[in-house]
C-alpha cells in the first residue's frame, strides 16, 4: 500500500492495481501539490460533507467514472446529481474491488453547502481502509474520544492519519493521546497549517510521538508512505 498526502486532510492510496482518494479538497487548498484534473482513481471517500474534505469530489468522480463512498446522507447528496454512489454508515464494513472499508465514528459535524445554504449530510465519519493486507486508519476530523482504543484493538492498524490543527478538530495534546489509542507505529498528522487558525508544529508533535515510541510521519504534499 501506498499513501501519498496532499494538503489537508486528502490522502491517495494505492497499490499495484488501484487506487482511491480520501477528502479530495484541492482546488483551493494551498498546500496541495496536484490539479484535480491528474487524479486517476475507482473510488472517491468522504469522510463529511464540508467542503475542505468533499473539494473536487463531484469533478474527480466524473472524469473518473469513480463511486463515491460516503454516509448515507451524503452519499445521497451525490446520488441526486447522477453520480455512482456507495452509501455506508458508522460500523458498517464492505469489501470493494479496490480493498475494504469500514466506517468508524468521528466526533465533528457534517452538512454540506448547497446554494449558500448549509444542509444535512447525516454523521461525519472516518475511514479503515485496507488494501494488499495492510491497514490505513483516516480518522477524519474529529475530537478525541476513547473509543479510538476500541477501534485499536479491534482492528491492526498499520498506519494513521490523525488531524493535529486544533480548534476544529483535536489539537496536538490530544492528538498524543489518540495515537496511543490507536496504537499504530506509523502516525501521520493532518489537517494543519493550511490555514492560519489550524497552524501546528509538525516536528514539536513528532518529537513528542517518539517519546511513546511511535514513529510520526509528516509528510508534505506530494510525499508517500510505503507500507
Ligand atoms: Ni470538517
Ligand atoms: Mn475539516
Amino acid at each position: 500500500m501506498k499513501i501519498t498526502f496532499h494538503g489537508h486532510a486528502c490522502f491517495v492510496v494505492e497499490d499495484a492495481h488501484h487506487a482511491v482518494i480520501i477528502d479530495p479538497f484541492i482546488t483551493g487548498n494551498p498546500l496541495t501539490d496536484i490539479g484535480p484534473d491528474s487524479v486517476r482513481v475507482d473510488a472517491v471517500l468522504l469522510t463529511h460533507g464540508h467542503g475542505d474534505h468533499v473539494g473536487d469530489a463531484e469533478a474527480i468522480a466524473r472524469a473518473n467514472d469513480a463511486t463515491i463512498i460516503a454516509p448515507f446522507e451524503l452519499a445521497m447528496h451525490f446520488g441526486a446529481k447522477g453520480l455512482k454512489v456507495h452509501p455506508m454508515h458508522l460500523g458498517g464494513s464492505h469489501a470493494f474491488d479496490f480493498g475494504t472499508v469500514k466506517l468508524t465514528i468521528a466526533f465533528h459535524g457534517s452538512g454540506i453547502e448547497v446554494d449558500g445554504r448549509m444542509e444535512y449530510a447525516g454523521n461525519p465519519c472516518g475511514y479503515l481502509l485496507t488494501m494488499g493486507g495492510k491497514t490505513f486508519y483516516h480518522t477524519g476530523d474529529t475530537a478525541l474520544f476513547g473509543d479510538l482504543k476500541l477501534i485499536g484493538d479491534r482492528h491492526h492498524i498499520d498506519a494513521v492519519a490523525i488531524p493535529i490543527g486544533d480548534n476544529f478538530t483535536m489539537g496536538p495534546e490530544d492528538a498524543l493521546l489518540a495515537a496511543q489509542f490507536v496504537g499504530a507505529q506509523k502516525v501521520i498528522p493532518m489537517h494543519y497549517d493550511t490555514f492560519g487558525l489550524i497552524a501546528q508544529d509538525a516536528q514539536a508533535f513528532v518529537a513528542r510521538l517518539e517519546q511513546q515510541g511511535q514513529r510520526g510521519i509528516p509528510l508534505k504534499s506530494g510525499e508517500s508512505l510505503e507500507l
